[in-house]
């Protein structure tokens, strides 16, 4: 009965975020190495849900091990990454009593997005510079952009907990080249409308008929699919690119130390 009542939680939860992102099911492709749930927040609640059901006994409720390992720490060493946590999960480890999951691929992705919410990096690691003057450098270049703790804007992802899953090398790709490795969701497009303008900015959402979009001065957009003269996915981030000549590498150890204190409650 107990047994019975979790599933019925867990396949609410699931349908619940299915409807909600308005993804359907076969819309995921199998061999996905991009996870399509990083950093929706339904998709981490209701990998959550799956996580304390199916690992929790194993891996601890916060996952930080009981009789298998740490999971929160995934991340921090550079060696994992999504596609590779993904494999683990759905194949299990051979030899051990870590099982493989037999779930869909989408049910591993939203695990896999829960875990990441809740990964954490070695604070030493972001030790030097100064974080106040990294403060006011954020204030200055970055904060039109990207929301911490509320404040904000919203073209860029939320990085009110930026320091606990992003470790120095990341962040230091992130600022220095962000076209290299786009944040999942964050991928520019271009379309040109019916009046042939040209339109830059992020897909937010999609259906059959029409698209929505949040372009470079981060207005909300919508167009109906049969109005567009053209739709491209562009290769080049919509933040820009700072070089030591407009940020010097001094001044990214501040920023870089600043966002490693990011490692907030108030983000989802
Ligand atoms: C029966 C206990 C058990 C259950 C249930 C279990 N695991 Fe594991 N898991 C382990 C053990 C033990 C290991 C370490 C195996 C080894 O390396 O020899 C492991 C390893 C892992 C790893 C690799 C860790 C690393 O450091 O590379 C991941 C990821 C993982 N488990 C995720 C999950 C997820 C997600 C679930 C639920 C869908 C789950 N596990 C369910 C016991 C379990
Ligand atoms: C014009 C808007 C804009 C400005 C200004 C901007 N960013 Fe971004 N940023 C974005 C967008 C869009 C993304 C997502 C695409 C990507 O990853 O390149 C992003 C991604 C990031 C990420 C990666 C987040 C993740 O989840 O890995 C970090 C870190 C970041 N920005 C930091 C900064 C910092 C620090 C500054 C200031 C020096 C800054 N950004 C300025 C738009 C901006």
């Amino acid at each position: 009965m107990r047994k019975y009542l979790l599933e019925m939680t867990i396949s609410f939860a699931l349908g619940l975020f299915w409807v909600v992102a308005g993804i359907s099911v076969n819309q995921i492709t199998l061999a996905q190495t991009v996870n399509p749930y990083e950093s929706n927040p339904g998709a981490i609640r209701a990998g959550g849900v799956l996580f304390r059901a199916r690992c929790a006994t194993c891996h601890g409720a916060d996952a930080r091990g009981i009789e298998a390992p740490d999971l929160t720490l995934l991340w921090a060493s550079n060696v994992s990454n999504d596609e590779l946590v993904f494999q683990t999960i759905r194949d299990g480890i051979p030899g051990s009593i870590m099982p493989s999951a037999g779930a869909p691929d989408n049910e591993i992705w939203t695990i896999v997005a829960y875990l990441k919410s809740i990964s954490t990096v070695a604070v030493a690691e972001n030790s030097s510079g100064d974080s106040l003057l990294g403060q006011q450098l954020f204030e200055s270049n970055c904060i039109s952009c990207h929301r911490v703790n509320g404040v904000g804007g919203s073209l860029g992802p939320d990085l009110s907990r930026i320091g606990a899953i992003r470790d120095r090398g990341m962040l230091t790709n992130s600022v220095r080249s962000p076209s290299v490795a786009m944040a999942a969701r964050y991928r520019p497009v271009s379309l040109v409308d019916n009046s042939g303008q040209r339109i830059t900015g992020l897909k937010k959402s999609e259906d059959a008929f029409s698209i929505q979009l949040m372009d470079s001065g981060q207005r909300l957009r919508a167009y109906l699919k049969e109005d567009l003269q053209q739709f491209t996915e562009e290769s080049v981030s919509l933040m820009p690119e700072w070089g030591s000549e407009k940020i010097s590498d001094r001044e990214l150890d501040d920023l870089l130390r600043y966002l490693g204190t990011l490692r907030g409650a108030n983000s989802n």
